[in-house]
């Protein structure tokens, strides 16, 4: 763990820990870019990440791990029933959760594919702060649909507020009117809210949102996959939080729920893992049941006994308030260097992330020409560096009459691993965007050659047009 002393008097926030292994980065000419670009059909999935220079495409099980938790890994005890890693890994959840049911999974999606196999289904509705993709793909996989109900200021992308994450608290109190709190089985607040800018929730929205669930027999899960963030900024932003202990503020945040869904691969600070964390006794029966079907025996569920203990010393390494600090400070100084060149983003960043709002960005090119996917094709092309699409490519539909549906917004999402990248790699990324700030009026758009009917930005090929 980190610690800095009382007395540490320095402004500037460094990153709190040192390298002991580096890897090479891909560099490459403008002219290889070129070829690997067209060779992926403008689709950044579709590129090796050794052609790569920075790789912003996701903060999912792209960190890196501490000697501490190298460490661990050498610990792991591969039993296949009751190994001991597993009852380290229990301990490390419940002691931050507080839920006695503790079932590991191999990722966050497991973990919701899960619970929404037998919570759900036709005529029922899962309300959310904003689901998560694959939690609303699971949740509509089974029939039930997938209810948004963000705060309105959520939308205004550059307007700042602190918790643009948080539940609508009177648009929730409709729903549960309209619909029937018995047709509503689960609640689900997304902390922080990925699909909205990586906006924090506050602990007030939490403890209301929580209040009225609990009065209508509705149970709360926190899908809590970047929770350590979310209690950082209720520290910094939520003024009777100022002076409590980080670790608190997680501890309360989770006394509003009754259960949690956990995608390891971002605040536990590991590259693979996950679990389902809960009260409820039959409920955790039967998403063992599905478990053992799926994904293993309930003292692994799909990992090794190594990747438990790393993720046991990652829940508790993230908590530490010096390596926050760094990481939100490091997500808000790359969004200052974007808007000292006049690139809009979402306001203000999140906490792994910086959205570019290519609507404004690139007022002169149609959804239809996918302009946040063109931007994401221009900084690979730019300076090898890769952003992921948040727009039409990914949202976009066609109706019944095959008529064209855009998204109704255009982000490019440029996510940050945890301590991977240094603030030189951030100033570098800062200069390629203002490079392609000059230009911005030339940029081309494209069009499709090939996409499958879903979930196309993965797959589908694509050319300038
Ligand atoms: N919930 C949230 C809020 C997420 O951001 C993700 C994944 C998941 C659940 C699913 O977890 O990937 O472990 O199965 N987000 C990644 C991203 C993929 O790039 O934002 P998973």
């Amino acid at each position: 763990m980190y610690t800095t002393p009382a007395d540490w008097k320095w402004k500037t926030i460094i990153e709190p820990h040192r390298i002991k292994t580096v890897e090479p980065l891909g560099f490459t000419s403008r002219k290889e870019r070129e070829e690997v670009l067209s060779k992926a059909f403008y689709n950044v999935f579709n590129i090796p990440a050794d052609k790569v220079l920075l790789d912003f495409l996701t903060d999912s099980g792209t960190g890196a791990m501490s000697a501490e938790q190298w460490s661990a890994i050498m610990r792991g005890d591969e039993s296949y029933a009751g190994a001991k890693s597993f009852y380290n890994f229990e301990a490390a959840v419940r002691e931050l959760t507080g839920y006695d049911e503790i079932i590991p999974v191999h990722q966050g999606r497991a973990a919701e594919r899960i619970l929404f196999s037998f919570i759900g289904g036709p005529g029922k509705a899962i309300v959310s702060n904003s689901h998560f993709d694959t939690t609303r793909a699971n949740v509509e996989a089974n029939g039930a649909e997938a209810i948004d109900l963000p705060v309105k200021g959520a939308l205004e992308f550059d307007k700042p507020a602190p918790f643009k994450g948080n539940m609508n608290i009177t648009a929730l109190k409709e729903t549960i009117k309209e619909r029937g709190p018995e047709n509503i089985p689960l609640c689900v607040m997304t902390i922080t809210n990925n699909s909205l800018g990586g906006q924090p929730v506050s602990m007030e929205n939490l403890r209301e949102v929580h209040k009225i669930c609990a009065a209508h027999g509705i149970p709360v899960f926190l899908d809590m996959a970047r929770f350590a963030e979310n209690a950082w900024f209720i520290k910094q932003r939520e003024k009777e939080y100022a002076g409590t202990p980080v670790k608190d503020i997680a501890h309360e945040m989770f006394k509003y729920a009754e259960g949690c869904m956990m995608s390891s691969k971002k605040d536990a600070l590991v590259n693979i893992g996950g679990f389902l964390a809960l009260k409820d006794q039959k409920w955790a029966a039967r998403a063992r049941q599905i478990l053992i079907l799926g994904e293993g025996f309930p003292t692994y569920g799909g990992l090794a006994g190594r990747d438990l203990e790393a993720l046991a010393v990652g829940l508790r390494e993230v908590l530490d308030e010096n390596y926050l600090a760094y990481r939100v400070r490091s997500i808000e100084y790359f969004g200052e260097g974007l808007r000292r060149h006049g690139v809009p983003i979402i306001e203000p960043p999140g906490g792994h992330a910086v959205y570019v709002d290519v609507k404004r960005f690139l007022p002169n090119l149609p959804s239809e020409k996918f302009p946040a996917q063109s931007l994401v094709c221009e900084l690979y092309l730019e300076g090898g560096m890769r952003t992921v699409e948040i727009g039409t490519l990914m949202f976009g539909r066609r109706d019944d009459n095959g008529d064209f549906l855009p998204a109704p917004m255009e982000l490019v999402r440029i996510a940050v691993p945890r301590r991977v990248y240094t603030q030189s790699h951030i100033d570098l990324a800062i200069e390629i965007f203002g490079e392609i700030a000059k230009r911005r009026n030339k940029i081309r758009g494209l069009k499709i050659v090939d996409a499958p009917p879903v979930l196309a930005h993965f797959t589908a090929k694509l050319k300038p047009e």
